[in-house]
């Protein structure tokens, strides 16, 4: 029986980094997976993570299963971050949170919900989006639209094309939004943009599906969440997909959240209950480790002070990457690569063919998607000048 099945071929995003992982030249350059890296290249460990850990080593007396919706500290922490202190939908009690295995736990989650409550939901997609959004929504059986996004031309979002498109989404619709930092194009929606969305939501009755992983690498922790909190204080029902990998440096402990912002506290449980019995039969009950830390830290406002300074050190140098790219492509190519400077987070579309993308992976051990989208925050000072040179020559 099982002999019947075919080798398939490696994830697009991790079979890239394992490819990198394999090059022997000392020179190789990994821009594949969206992981913050060092000047040295590596992935370093928070200090505020760090000391969470040592407190919790030192502290844990158990290792019994977690609750199903996970750490009460996690939840209650991530819900004040991502939907800001003060927050009236928490005020109101109209929001329930589930720990998950990671965002994508947040999003299969979430897609469960959706299914149930609308089997024909369909989830309208920006395109581009993530990869990894098709296979992780699509296994729960929903269908997939697209709607126009990036303008390669202009480097910028197409909000028009946008617009358009959502005209048809419906009623009983899922519009699925980058709250931040988009993955894969760095172009994000300006506050007036989210505005227009959500008067559209408004008018035409869809419900927004808000993936958040990037909080604090665009702007800040606040001014990221900016477009996804209007949507929150404007519309009945917002589902939320967050996760601590990249802002907490918190990848591998698989840390993410579900947040349901309902029309009212009955629903807000409700949509508790389902999400839970969705999870019971995927994976049980989450993992601990990663959210015990991620809750200790916005528990201890001490800890949480320094968690927040590393982070906004983080972005500040993922900032300075971009205009040090800008600035170095610009000199060896002669064209204009403004737009890096102006997108957020950790990705950007170098504007490159599937063929220099792939020329620069077989000549150069430079390794970014085919679709030439690079992870800002793998280039440091030591690959720069190699970078820049190289994309120059294959342009
Ligand atoms: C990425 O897009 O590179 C990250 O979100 C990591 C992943 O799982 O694909």
């Amino acid at each position: 029986m099982l002999d019947k099945l075919e080798r398939l071929p490696a994830d697009i995003i991790l079979g890239l980094a394992a490819a990198c992982r394999a090059d022997p030249n000392p020179a190789k350059v990994d821009l594949s997976v969206g992981i913050y890296m060092d000047e040295q290249g590596l992935c370093p460990v928070f200090e505020s993570v760090r000391r969470a850990q040592q407190a919790l080593v030192g502290e844990e007396v158990t290792k019994a299963y977690m609750a199903p919706a996970g750490d009460e500290a996690f939840n209650l922490g991530m819900q004040r971050l991502v939907l800001g202190e003060g927050s009236p939908a928490l005020l109101d009690a109209r929001v329930g949170s589930i720990q998950t295995p990671g965002g994508c736990g947040a999003l299969r989650i979430g897609a469960e919900i959706i299914r149930a409550a609308a089997p024909d939901a369909r989830v309208w997609v920006s395109d581009p989006t993530w990869p990894n959004h098709f296979p992780l929504l699509s296994s729960v059986g929903l269908s997939f639209k697209t709607y126009r996004y990036y303008d390669p031309a202009s480097h910028d979002v197409d909000f028009d094309a946008m617009v358009a498109d959502l005209k048809g989404a419906t009623a009983g619709d899922v519009v699925l939004l980058h709250g931040c930092c988009h993955n894969p194009c760095g172009a994000d929606l300006a506050l007036q943009q989210w505005a227009v969305i959500a008067d559209m939501a408004e008018r035409q009755g869809f419900t927004p599906f808000i993936d958040f992983a990037y909080q604090g690498l665009g702007d800040g922790l606040d001014r990221d969440a900016a477009g996804m909190r209007l949507m929150v204080a404007r519309l009945p029902e917002v589902i939320i997909a967050a996760s601590c990998s990249k802002n907490m440096g918190l990848y591998r402990e698989r840390v993410g959240i579900v947040l349901f912002v309902c029309r009212d506290e009955t629903n807000a449980q409700a949509l508790v209950s389902q999400g839970l019995v969705a999870g019971r039969r995927i994976y049980s009950m989450p993992p601990a480790h990663g959210a015990l830390l991620a809750g200790r830290i916005l528990s201890n406002p001490a800890l949480e002070a320094s968690w927040r300074d590393e982070l906004a050190a983080m972005c500040q140098r993922i900032n300075g990457l971009r205009s040090g790219l800008r600035q170095r492509l610009e000199q060896e190519s002669g064209r204009d690569f403004g737009f890096i400077e102006r997108e957020k987070g950790m990705f950007s579309f170098l504007g490159l063919s599937v063929e220099q993308a792939q020329r620069l992976r077989r000549e150069y051990s430079i390794y970014m998607l085919d679709s030439s989208r690079i992870n800002v925050a793998g280039v440091n000072d030591h690959n720069l000048d190699y970078l820049a040179t190289s994309v120059a020559a294959v342009l």
